[in-house]
């Protein structure tokens, strides 16, 4: 473990190296021709950046609030599945990689290990919940039941899955989540043994509507957000039907193949949303700069998932708080060069789109 990464992209190069041929497809791979994969990544330097000089910034600070609460930086970590794939330490790993690091950690339903225990490990963290939502209402009930009674802070409802996306990554190895790592959050809240990933796809409820969503909201003792939304018309649903916030995702292009890129999507659910809610952004972010265009678009903070899925697999919760310390040094530095003291100075008069390519 070598951890002296310059960049995201030496982890990711690291992380790619350490993984088996099924784990790396699952974790790396997207749906289809994996077009909305690589456009996520893509779009954010679509945008140019419009420095300020001259203002006298001294100090500079990342730091910001989200959901009432301090972050060391508007960069959260992403709801990721079956991390005991990616290294022995699992959510535990990511948990005090995020809390290190001085940010939140999004845990999701199907993580290896549970709330309670992600809770334990790493008390002073900051932590959500990843909800995706089960026929048998009680089950739904239940896994909010254990994140609240955990401490975690608000419900992140994932609206893009099921189904599962066309994975073909997947399905030309073969590859399953071995069951042996197992879900214990979920198994709690169904009451069974072990399930398998398709036994656990088959229990949820592939045909959520906004009415259940507003019951959720009001029936949650915490803030709900709705995550997967790439559309200024289901913002605007998602804030009717009791949503605290939104975050605009494609599932990090695993889901359906050449939906918009999310830097594409952000500007007209930021004008939608209009300052009523907050609105979170994921997928592609590699950069402190890519934080910083995302910011000056209107987001209130951004996720990301591979990245510090990749400082996992190399280190554990050093990985992870070293992934995550690189993009906090990039942000401030990207602020200090804009001219900009804190993330909230930044606005869309830092942002044009990029001239176009002479041909
Ligand atoms: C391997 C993997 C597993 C994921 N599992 C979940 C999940 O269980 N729930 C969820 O809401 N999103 C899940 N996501 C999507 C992430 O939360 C996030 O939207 C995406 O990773 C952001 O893109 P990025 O990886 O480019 O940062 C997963 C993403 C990856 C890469």
């Amino acid at each position: 473990m070598s951890l002296d990464w310059v960049s995201v992209a030496d982890a990711e190069r690291e992380g790619m190296e350490k993984l088996e041929p099924g784990p790396l497809g699952y974790f790396a791979g997207g749906a289809g021709d994996e077009i909305t994969l690589g456009e996520n990544v893509a779009a954010w330097g679509r945008w140019r950046l419009r420095p300020r000089v001259l203002n006298g910034v001294q100090e500079v600070s990342t730091a910001t609030e989200v959901l009432g609460g301090t972050v060391s930086m508007p960069v959260l970590v992403a709801p990721v599945a079956y991390q005991r794939m990616a290294h022995p330490e699992a959510e535990a790993g990511m948990a005090r990689g995020a809390a290190e690091a001085g940010t939140v950690i999004c845990l999701s339903t199907l993580a290896n290990t549970r709330p309670s225990e992600v809770a334990a490990a790493a008390p002073g963290g900051r932590r959500w919940f990843q909800l995706y939502s089960f026929k048998d209402p009680g089950v739904t009930r239940a896994l909010v039941a254990e994140a609240v009674d955990s401490g975690f802070e608000a419900i992140v409802v994932t609206v893009d899955a099921p189904p599962g996306g066309n994975r073909e990554r997947d399905r030309r190895n073969g590859f399953t989540m071995p069951i042996e790592l197992g879900t214990p959050g979920l198994t709690a809240a169904v009451g069974e043994q072990a399930l398998s990933i398709e036994e656990v796809f088959a229990l949820m409820n592939h045909a959520l509507t906004w009415a259940d969503l507003a019951d959720l909201a009001s029936e949650c003792s915490v803030p709900v957000f709705v995550k997967g939304l790439l559309t200024a018309e289901d913002a605007e649903l998602a804030l009717d039907h009791g949503a605290a916030g939104v975050v605009v995702s494609n599932h990090g292009g695993r889901q359906l193949d050449r939906v918009l890129a999310t830097a594409d999507a952000l500007p007209e659910i930021v004008d939608a949303v209009d300052g009523r809610a907050a609105v979170l952004v994921d997928g592609g972010i590699r950069r402190g700069i890519d934080v910083a265009t995302a910011l000056a678009l209107g987001a209130d903070a951004v996720l990301v998932g591979r990245p510090v899925l990749w400082g996992l697999a190399c280190g554990g919760r050093e990985g992870v708080s070293r992934v995550l310390g690189l993009l906090r040094e990039e942000l401030e530095l990207a602020l200090a060069l804009l001219g900009c003291a804190s993330p909230a100075e930044l606005s869309r008069a830092h942002v044009r789109r990029a001239p176009a390519a002479t041909p």
